[in-house]
């Protein structure tokens, strides 16, 4: 009822861990894998990189703004981490870098994972995310480079501030398995005692309720134009959440922000959903995109 077949994996349901939720923490991605129907890692170059100094991330009433600056290990010691574990649903391992060598690199050291996700959208680091994504030639060389090296699915991870739908285009078109969507999107807070920006990085990237609607729409108009899966992330919250993007055309969803609130938003999500399936006898890969007539 629940399972969705999203490019051959085979996932027990349509609900994945989104990049950089719980860090970059091996045993905390297996605990949310026994319910989620796979997992996103946090985003990893090849080099270790330090991230921004605190405050890095803030709690406002509608989700989180957050500037990490894709803080992680280097590639060989996070591959050798997680491959001490047996994940109990398909291991997605996000990407990030500046050209095709470093991903393709990045494909061999994670050659034990299920599926990978390239971040071509983080908002707030130089030359890497977002900056990547605007160039159009380049994530289309990058897509290319990636699907020579790898049997795997590769899935495209852009922003609704990017002219998305000819990013999306363009990935399809070299050979991306599906398109992610959406990233953060830029945002700030002020502290009107200090009159100063809370983020060291001034700003971050705004994510949670805040962002639904805008992410909704994204792939609303995705579902419309490409041939691959479409994956809607941002703001899902609840299991309503959950249906609006299937029937905007989300062949699986990404939660984030919603797993600051509660390490056991996928049972819940998971439970909610299948007692509306159950109750008005549907399956959830029979409801991929019906908003659209
Ligand atoms: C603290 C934090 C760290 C994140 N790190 C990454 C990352 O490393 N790579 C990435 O592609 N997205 C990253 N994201 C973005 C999320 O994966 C997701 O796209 C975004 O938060 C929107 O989903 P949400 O509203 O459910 O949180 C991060 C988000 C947060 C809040």
């Amino acid at each position: 009822m629940l399972e969705v077949n999203l490019c051959g994996l085979k996932l027990k349901n349509p609900l994945i861990l989104a990049s950089g939720i719980l860090g970059s923490s091996a045993s905390s991605l297996k605990e949310i894998a026994e319910d989620a129907g796979a997992v996103v890692t946090k985003s990893i170059g090849l080099e270790e990189r330090v991230g921004y100094r605190n405050p890095t991330a803030l709690n406002w009433q509608c989700g989180l703004i957050n500037a990490i600056g894709l803080a992680s290990p280097s590639a060989k010691d996070f591959a050798a981490e997680l491959k001490n574990f047996d994940f109990p649903s398909p291991l997605i391992v996000s990407l990030y870098g500046k050209s095709k060598e470093e991903f393709t690199k990045l494909v061999e050291i994670f050659d034990f994972a299920n599926a990978f996700e390239i971040n071509l959208s983080c908002p707030h680091v130089r030359d890497a995310g977002i900056e990547i994504g605007r160039d159009l030639e380049l994530s289309s060389e990058i897509v290319k480079a990636m699907k020579d090296s790898t049997d795997k699915p590769v899935f495209a991870k852009i922003s609704a501030m990017h002219d998305y739908i000819k990013l999306a285009k363009v990935l399809e078109k070299a050979g991306a398995d599906g398109i992610t969507i959406s990233n953060t999107i830029p945002g700030m807070k002020i502290d009107i005692l200090s009159r100063r920006p809370v983020l060291s990085n001034i700003f971050g990237g705004v994510s949670g309720s805040a962002i639904k609607p805008i992410a909704l729409k994204c792939v609303y108009d995705l579902y419309k134009i490409l041939e691959v899966p479409v994956i809607g992330c941002g703001g899902i919250t609840t299991f309503e959440d959950v249906l609006e993007f299937i029937f905007a055309g989300s062949a699986a969803v990404e939660i984030g922000s919603a797993v600051f609130y509660s390490k056991k938003i996928f049972y819940s999500l998971k439970e909610s959903l299948l007692a509306f399936l159950n109750a008005n006898s549907l399956r959830i890969q029979d409801l991929i995109g019906s908003a659209h007539f």
